[in-house]
């Protein structure tokens, strides 16, 4: 790391207060691991998809509150920054198979009636990491389009950064989890291929082969997997 610092210019960030110099061009997770932090909360994936890493900062000189997601935004100098792995959000228990939707009733208003408070202060959208339209599939989910919603929070990756902005206390992908789900079980078009899939696990197509696998060793195992036969990219 002493060597990367005498050959890379360094700016100045503060972790929760605390001054440290480290590389340009570091993500934040990166320059926190520089910074000496030993990361067991608020990093999972590292890649952009789990939205474990959620972070807060606002720089020097201008407070505006930012939000970014820690594996994926670069430090920039003079950057203040904290971040959020755990913000408490409770929800709804619910079974699908009881949830069905009804005609002229919005379903999610049932497991979530507060989401009727919802103001339109736009804070959740402007807390996004994924740059989602989050008050927009708010109004979507009050009215009960769960196409909508689905479409609109499909890349939600549950960080949290919305329920932690929201002044009315609501949590929106929360609520955006629970309509995809009714979507997807009681409104989209059923895959055939996966209906019939189930019907050849359940009709025994498989058992035999199944039997076969779990008797083979591990190196057997290993070998027929590194020789499957992968579908190649389109
Ligand atoms: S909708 Fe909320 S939980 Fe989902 S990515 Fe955006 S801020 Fe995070
Ligand atoms: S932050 Fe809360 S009150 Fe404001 S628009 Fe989003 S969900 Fe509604
Ligand atoms: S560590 Fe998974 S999104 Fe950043």
């Amino acid at each position: 790391m002493a060597q990367l610092a005498d050959t890379l210019e360094l700016v100045d960030i503060y972790v929760m207060g605390k001054h440290f110099r480290v590389p340009q061009g570091l993500t934040i997770q990166a320059a926190l691991e520089y910074s000496g932090y030993n990361l067991i909360r608020g990093v999972g994936c590292r890649s952009g998809f789990c939205g474990a890493c959620a972070t807060v900062y606002c720089f020097q000189g201008d407070p505006q509150l930012r939000y970014a997601l820690a594996c994926q935004k670069a430090v920039e100098p003079d950057m203040y920054l904290t971040q959020i792995p755990f913000f408490p959000a409770t929800s709804a228990l619910y079974s699908m198979d009881d949830l069905k939707p009804v005609e002229g009733e919005n379903t999610l208003l049932k497991l979530y009636s507060d989401m009727l408070t919802c103001f339109g202060c736009n804070n959740c959208t402007k807390s996004c990491p994924q740059d989602l339209e989050v008050m927009e599939f708010m109004s979507a989910a009050i009215r009960g389009d769960y196409e909508k919603v689905y479409e609109s929070s499909f890349d939600c990756l549950m960080c949290g950064l919305c329920a932690a902005r929201c002044p009315q206390g609501l949590r929106p992908y929360v609520m955006a989890t629970a309509a995809r789900r009714l979507r997807g079980a009681h409104l989209a078009p059923k895959s055939r291929h996966n209906l019939d899939r189930v019907r050849e696990i359940q009709e025994g197509k498989f058992d035999a082969d199944l039997d076969r696998l779990k008797n083979l060793s591990k190196d057997e195992l290993r070998k027929l997997y590194d020789e499957r036969e992968i579908e190649p990219a389109r």
